[in-house]
């Protein structure tokens, strides 16, 4: 692939040319490489003529593009969204000589049916034979899809969207072939238009409310279109889960970001580690990337727990995933960045990773204009995106986005404003500016916001202030260049 365009995003994932969407089978292999296979049409930069793409990294970062991984059938037919299991024990029946099998499950997509298809894969993850039975679950439905699978004690479970039924099924299986209906989760959260994407995982379980069990159980669901924000868009309830059904301990829906762009997220199998797709299906055929030959980009890999707020129930908690690999030159030296400004200039479009570590003493108070702004500008031509942190006022302890000042894509759907308010002030705000791909982390991930941007020309100035501070509170501040995985 061509990497040289300025809107290719430096650390984020971009398929090598042409359209994708979804992260599918993301799985880690034994040997520590981590397999990103994801909705792709290697033949146009509009969605169709789904196919598995497939990359590989050391470190979820720098990815090496494989061969495509599944082929549709014929040219009506799509490979749809799906998942891959590791099977060390032979459960299948696929791998007798070997511990390091592989079995995806996906969709196959007909003009008269979605129905659930397996292959297997003794190479490790790099190809893989279709099953010979297949389907191994045909309900003569056009609107069933997303088989997402995991290991729960002595069988596999899988969940899968009843898409326009707003149903989540939860199915079981003891060699991934034969698949017994278990159970539907109805009707919860926002239902949009239609569900897509379920995911049904265990996480690691922090925080104040936390009382022994140590990981619990998230379900995710993704709604399209329909979202709040219009689009498309990923909802997640955290619940009990008994290998059969699963009961969300309250009836809240929760964003997993408070932008528009991060939808369809998978978490890689066994490991609490997701991957999302950074775009919205209200824009993502048209959006300028086309002119150098792609569409579409990877949100960051994340780091998932569940945190038992003690307050509003359980948050899930997306961190960044260890960024030490890829970190570069530290062009904005550590600094208490309170009433005070920090800049940088990367001329060259480098990523740039911020990271503003903030320090309140109880009994602070804030006036209704203490904020934390950032602004990122073109060299020339006055475009920038601006967001920021309000301490206090109305809307208190508010994060904000806004790409509303770039002219290189107009659409009455990439619309400018993005916010989201927490019942507690922030302690840490970090972000990754990345070419056509900004996202912001608060409190290391409990709320997240992804945007693409479209300016005219690259982003280049970067600029960091606080202003209207009491006395008291320290924001420890500094930001580091990225290294081009790309270069
Ligand atoms: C979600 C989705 C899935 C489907 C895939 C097709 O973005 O619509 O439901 O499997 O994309 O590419």
């Amino acid at each position: 692939g061509d990497y040289t365009g300025a809107y290719r995003p430096r650390v984020h994932y971009t398929p090598p040319k042409g359209f994708m969407n979804d992260p599918n089978g993301l799985f880690l292999d034994p040997n520590g490489t981590w397999h990103l296979y994801y909705q792709y049409n290697p033949t146009d930069v509009v969605a169709g003529n789904q196919h598995w793409g497939h990359a590989t990294s050391p470190d979820l970062y720098r990815w090496t593009n494989q061969p495509i991984a599944l082929f549709p059938p014929n040219a009506t037919s799509g490979v749809f969204s799906g998942s891959a299991v590791l099977d060390p024990n032979n459960t299948s029946g696929f791998f007798p000589n070997q511990t390091d099998g592989v079995v995806a499950m996906y969709t196959l997509n007909t003009p008269t049916a979605q129905v659930q298809e397996i292959a297997y894969s003794t190479d490790g993850g790099y190809t893989f034979t279709p099953y010979e039975g297949n389907p191994v679950i045909d309900i003569g439905s056009t609107q069933f899809r997303d088989p997402k699978v995991v290991r729960y004690q002595d069988h596999w479970v899988m969940v899968i969207a009843f898409a326009s039924e707003w149903v989540i099924g939860v199915y079981t299986s003891p060699n991934l072939i034969d698949w017994t209906h278990a159970s539907n989760i109805s009707h919860i959260g926002l239902l949009g238009v239609q569900y897509e994407c379920p995911n049904l995982v265990q996480v690691p379980v922090t925080g104040s409310g936390s009382t022994k069990e140590s990981e619990g159980w998230v379900l995710t669901i993704s709604i399209n279109p329909g979202a709040p924000l219009g689009g498309s868009i990923t909802e997640y309830f955290a619940g009990e889960f008994n290998g059969t059904h699963f009961e969300p301990y309250d009836g809240a829906a929760r964003l997993s970001n408070f932008a528009k762009d991060d939808y369809a997220g998978q978490f890689f199998y066994d490991q609490p580690v997701s991957i999302g797709w950074a775009s919205n299906w209200q824009y993502t055929n048209e959006v300028p990337t086309a002119n150098e030959g792609w569409r579409s980009a990877m949100t960051l890999p994340r780091k998932n727990y569940l945190n038992n707020t003690g307050l509003g129930g359980y948050e899930l908690v997306q961190e960044i995933y260890d960024l030490s690999p890829i970190l570069g030159n530290n062009t904005i030296p550590q600094t208490n960045l309170v009433n005070s400004t920090a800049s940088t200039t990367l001329p060259n479009v480098s990523a740039l990773y911020f990271d503003a570590n903030i320090t309140i003493p109880a009994n602070s108070t804030f006036n209704s204009n203490a904020v934390f702004n950032f602004t990122f500008a073109t060299g020339t031509g006055g475009e920038s995106v601006k967001g920021g942190y309000r301490f206090a006022g109305t809307p208190a302890n508010t994060i904000w986005l806004d790409r509303g000042n770039t002219n290189g894509f107009d659409s009455p759907f990439l619309t400018d404003k993005f916010s989201a308010s927490q019942v507690n002030r922030a302690t840490r705000i970090q972000g990754v500016v990345d070419r056509s791909l900004i996202e912001v982390y608060v409190d290391g991930g409990a709320v997240v916001g992804t945007m693409v941007v479209f300016p005219t020309e690259p982003l280049v100035q970067f600029d960091f202030e606080s202003r209207n501070l009491p006395e008291g509170p320290e924001i420890s501040f500094a930001a580091w260049e990225l290294v081009d995985t790309w270069a």
